[in-house]
């Protein structure tokens, strides 16, 4: 089994279950996580997906090296062009997904994270893209969703020396929203992902898709992307019970209609 999911309900935990490798990226892992994206769109309660690893080493320690050399160019060609699908499948999904970064996100792993909405750290975890000192580049978005994520400069600052931060040096690049003491990752990843949660679940979704879509757009089309995301909010039914919910002082009950 590589992938242990929780069902809390709006939310849902999945962690890599391969503490023993360090949570690698596995051909299994990866086709369990295709699995899960599927299975997660479908179902129309969840609004939000905590990743996280096994273990107190690692989130996940990039490619599984071991595996790799076990394979030819075509099969890690095709591992490539899945794990690119998978991560884009995360950022295009309907939900939100917070990367809980327990420990090691090194390489695939960093780039695992930065394919989540959010992110929050352990202060003694372990972020970098090694990959220039292993006689690659980040080939899973990498190098373009970490400049995007904290500008060119840090970027290229991290991409270029291949060099290993703490938690708390990602928080203040702006790589993760914070970091915390490790016992406090989960539950404070769990509040994080309850507060998304209790928001309208289209709102969440056309949200992602205007900051997400709207950001590589000129600022012309950025807006006019914006205005057709909310117009698709106009006609829902959530927006009708907050409207409600406000004027009855009370919390509004979404339904994702
Ligand atoms: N691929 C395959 N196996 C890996 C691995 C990887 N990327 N990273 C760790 N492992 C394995 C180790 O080989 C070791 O296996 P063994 O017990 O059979 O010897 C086991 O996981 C534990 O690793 P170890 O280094 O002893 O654990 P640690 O907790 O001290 O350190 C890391 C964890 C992740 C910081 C360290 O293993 C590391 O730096 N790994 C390489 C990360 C990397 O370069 N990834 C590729 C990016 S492209």
């Amino acid at each position: 089994m590589e992938w242990i999911v929780e069902d809390r309900g709006e939310v849902e935990v999945w962690t890599i279950a391969g503490e023993a490798r360090r949570n690698t990226f596995s051909l299994a892992m990866l086709a369990g996580l295709l699995v899960e994206l599927e299975r997660a769109a479908a179902r129309k309660a969840l609004r939000c997906v905590v990743i996280t690893g096994q273990g107190q080493k690692a989130f996940c320690a990039g490619a599984d090296l071991k595996e790799r050399a076990t394979m030819t160019v075509e099969q890690v060609h095709q591992f490539l062009r899945d794990l690119r699908a998978a991560l884009r499948g995360i950022e295009r999904s309907p939900k939100v997904f917070v990367a809980a970064v327990n420990g090691a996100a090194l390489g695939g792993g960093c780039e695992l994270a930065l394919a989540c909405d959010l992110r929050i750290a352990s202060s003694s975890a372990e972020l970098g893209l090694p990959e220039v000192g292993l006689g690659i580049i980040p080939g899973a978005g990498g190098t373009q969703r970490l400049p995007r994520a904290i500008g060119v400069a840090r970027a290229k600052d991290l991409i270029l020396t291949g060099r290993r931060i703490s938690g708390e040096e990602a928080a203040q690049l702006g790589l993760v929203s914070r970091a915390v003491a490790p016992e406090r990752l989960l539950p404070e990843a769990l509040a994080y992902a309850e507060q998304v949660a209790r928001n309208a679940p289209i709102s969440l979704r056309q949200a992602k898709r205007a900051v997400d879509e709207g950001f590589v757009l000129p600022m012309e089309a950025a807006l006019d992307l914006e205005n057709q995301m909310y117009q698709d909010c106009l006609g829902t039914r959530d927006r009708v019970e907050a409207l409600r919910a406000f004027a009855e002082k009370r919390k509004p009950v979404f339904t994702g209609e």
